[in-house]
């Protein structure tokens, strides 16, 4: 006993002396065990921890990759490329290489499921409104960034898919009037995809953009932090304290969020390691089966179609007929339907946050939207036809008035008063929740194999 007191003790005197020269309670204080945070979260709110799980995922077996790849696209003596043959040593006789390489492609997969999960809940709950703009504008700056990351990734072993899908992509930047041309050699290094595009896109995905990606998770949650997190209800915690300044709908984050995040992580990697060893290609959509292929500049493979992620803004790319020879509109419908994500802050101008008490108009909004989206992302990845075109333009369309009409619809929408404190979810909503994802699961597996 009295050796224990003497540990806590000496375990106390090195945290006084850490404390003295760097705020090492305080900052625990503020941002885990006296950070006040909604009771009410629920399912929704896994996937911002699991987002951060993901990205020290990536970061981990990212470093082990990095040892043993080699950003090389020369051939070597089999007339292999050499940065091929390095993924191929590093599945085959890399010790374990084989489990560091799936879990970073599997990474790249779930990193956006989970990201798009977050920004879903986002756009339900109205996250992304006053007070916290900047949370969301931080949180589409990450997008952005990831979007770049994963497609400078997907270029790295050099086989046909990543040395096409790059060639499509950087073509695009070619169709911006007057610098286009000059912009994407400027980009490639090189006047075609070549080694020197190997090389530079290496450095800005081991080292460029993973700096960006945490500073700006640092910056989205020191936004989070300072204004507070909004909830299901969408009501403002803050505005009713008890005597001690604490909100009486808050609860500190640690224990009570600590442990419930434990409980998302342990499900969360039930499915990630399901899918690294029983399906690491995710039935071709994790990675793509010409991407077993060596990259052959001179073999175009049969469909070139970006990786699921990418696919609802490649579809609207697609849908955006060329005139006069350009695909100037296409890229820059591309663009804009990402930049409109970061402008909802101020397109809606609805005073309620939450679905729960929005009206009927903002509803049907979201539903279409949603159907847009999928749909959208199901005919991207799949070979242009008159039909799927055709759809694909409608969809496009109603994915841009979700937007554009915003400050319209939610001004004329007949909301429902918000209750002073948060809610804690019926079981009659958590069943009905659970038949819009049967719904919306079901509705997406049909459309895709009819369409
Ligand atoms: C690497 C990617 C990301 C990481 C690690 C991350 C991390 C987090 C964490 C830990 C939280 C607090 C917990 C939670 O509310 O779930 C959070 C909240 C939030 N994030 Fe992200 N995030 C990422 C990307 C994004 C993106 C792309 C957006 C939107 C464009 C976004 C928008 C938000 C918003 C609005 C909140 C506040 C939610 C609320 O209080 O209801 N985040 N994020």
């Amino acid at each position: 006993m009295e050796n224990q007191n003497n540990g806590t003790s000496k375990g106390k005197a090195l945290l006084d002396w850490v404390d003295a020269r760097f705020p090492l309670s305080k900052l625990m204080k503020e941002h885990v065990t006296e950070y006040y945070a909604p009771k009410n979260f629920n399912f929704w709110y896994f996937f911002g921890s699991l987002a951060m799980l993901v990205l020290v995922i990536q970061i981990v077996s990212g470093i082990f990759l990095t040892m043993n790849f080699k950003p090389d696209g020369t051939t070597n003596a089999q007339n292999l490329p050499v940065a091929f043959a390095a993924v191929e040593y590093i599945m085959r006789d890399v010790s374990g290489g084989w489990i560091i390489r799936y879990m970073h492609s599997t990474g790249a997969s779930m990193f956006f499921i989970v990201v798009y999960l977050h920004m879903f809940r986002g756009l339900v709950y109205g996250s992304f409104k006053k007070p916290r703009e900047l949370v969301w504008v931080f949180g589409s700056l990450i997008f952005l960034a990831l979007m770049a990351e994963a497609f400078m990734g997907y270029l790295l072993p050099w086989g046909q898919m990543s040395f096409w899908g790059a060639q499509v992509i950087i073509n695009l930047f070619g169709a911006i009037p007057v610098i286009g041309p000059d912009l994407s050699t400027w980009i490639r290094g090189d006047f075609n995809v070549s080694d020197a595009t190997l090389n530079r896109f290496f450095a800005l995905h081991v080292i460029a953009l993973p700096l960006v990606l945490v500073g700006l998770v640092a910056a989205h949650l020191i936004a989070l932090h300072e204004v507070g997190s909004n909830n299901p209800d969408g009501v403002e915690i803050k505005k009713l304290k008890d005597s001690n300044g604490i909100p009486l709908d808050g609860i500190p984050f640690h224990p009570y969020y600590t442990v419930k995040d434990i409980l998302g992580v342990v499900v969360f990697l039930i499915f990630f390691c399901g899918v690294m060893f029983f399906a690491p290609e995710g039935g071709g959509y994790f990675l793509e089966k010409p991407n077993f292929d060596p990259a052959d500049p001179l073999k175009t493979p049969p469909h070139i179609a970006p990786v699921w992620y990418f696919t609802p803004f490649y579809a609207i790319l697609r849908a955006v007929p060329s005139f006069a020879g350009t695909q100037v509109w296409g890229v820059l419908a591309m663009g804009a339907a990402v930049v409109l994500i970061a402008l909802l802050p101020w397109l809606d101008r609805s005073p309620t946050k939450s679905v729960r008490y929005r009206g009927p108009i903002f509803k049907t909004a979201l539903v279409l939207f949603l159907i847009s989206f999928i749909g959208l992302g199901i005919l991207g990845a799949k070979v242009a036809t008159d039909t799927r075109t055709l759809v694909s333009q409608i969809l496009s369309v109603v994915y841009f008035a979700f937007f554009l009409g915003m400050p319209f619809y939610t001004k004329l929408d007949k909301d429902k008063p918000v209750p002073e404190r948060v809610t804690m979810s019926t079981p009659k909503q958590k069943l009905m929740f659970f038949v819009y994802v049967a719904i919306t699961l079901i509705g997406s597996y049909l459309f895709a194999v009819y369409i």
